[in-house]
């Protein structure tokens, strides 16, 4: 089972726009690699003001992949043109909310929609907690991945904790309880972090048109500097688990070395 993380497209209605170029690129990407991935999620800001013509634009540019695509709203995105561009994806959907569950051969996957309209933070209320407990407690023997916009922890960087998860002491806390859940992966941050959150791992996802990568000595302010787009690749084979993989968005021209036959180191 390959799992494929984009996130962060800003796609606007325009067709052929640095974000929609970023995202042909993004999509070429995918098919070029090795392997193709069974499935594709997208933590959030599919679009940049959440407007209908936008998820039209974004629609058109992800046609071209053949799996699923699964998407959770971000900060960015509107819920009510979201859900009607896409439908509400998975099974076991929450009324009201562009939340849902995702049976991926041995996982569970479950998309968390963390929207606050009209704020840039995000917020898990009552309801989506509890739908989420009752989610991770009806089948705790299989390994699970929840997916969301905004990262549950925070990152150390002021500005972006300043519209980060309202309490997301109350989501790690929740989350701690599960020992099934491998990962918990966000975006919202355009850049690549790491870190221990609920007893388990949050993986955050670069955005496709940059990899912003923040002036650590200033934390206060959000100076960053851009580097190459990439997405995240989570592998599960039963022997590994959950392993995941950066892998850079470059030109599409890539070399492949064959190192080792599978029995001997090739010279
Ligand atoms: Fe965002």
């Amino acid at each position: 089972m390959l799992i494929a993380q984009l996130s962060d497209l800003h796609i606007t209605a325009a067709p052929d726009d640095e974000t929609a170029r970023a995202l042909r690129r993004a999509v070429s990407h995918l098919l070029t690699l090795p392997v193709l991935p069974d499935l594709v999620l997208i933590t959030g800001d599919c679009t940049e003001h959440g407007e209908v013509g936008e998820y039209a634009t974004f629609l058109a540019l992800i046609e071209p992949l053949p799996m699923p695509v699964y998407a959770v709203p971000g900060n960015h995105d509107r819920r009510a043109p979201m859900l009607s561009a896409l439908g509400q994806p998975g099974t076991q959907g929450l009324d009201g909310f562009m939340q849902y569950v995702v049976e991926a051969g041995p996982l569970r996957l479950i998309g968390l929609d963390t929207h606050l309209p009209g704020h840039d933070a995000g917020e898990l209320c009552e309801t989506r907690l509890g739908w989420l407990n009752e989610r991770l407690s009806e089948v705790p023997e299989r390994p699970c991945v929840i997916f969301m916009h905004h990262p549950p922890t925070p990152s150390g960087l002021k500005v972006m904790d300043g519209i980060g998860l309202r309490d997301p002491q109350v989501f790690e806390a929740l989350v701690s309880r599960h020992l099934q859940v491998e990962r918990v992966l966000a975006g919202h941050l355009h850049m690549a972090i790491t870190r221990r959150c609920g007893g388990t791992l949050l993986m955050t996802a670069p955005g496709t048109r940059h990899t912003w990568l923040p002036d650590l000595g200033h934390p206060e302010r959000l100076s960053v500097q851009l580097q190459s787009p990439a997405c995240l690749l989570h592998s599960w084979t039963p022997g590994a688990g959950l392993v995941s993989f950066t892998s850079v968005i470059g030109d599409g021209l890539y070399q492949t070395l064959d190192l080792h036959d599978g029995t001997a180191w090739r010279s």
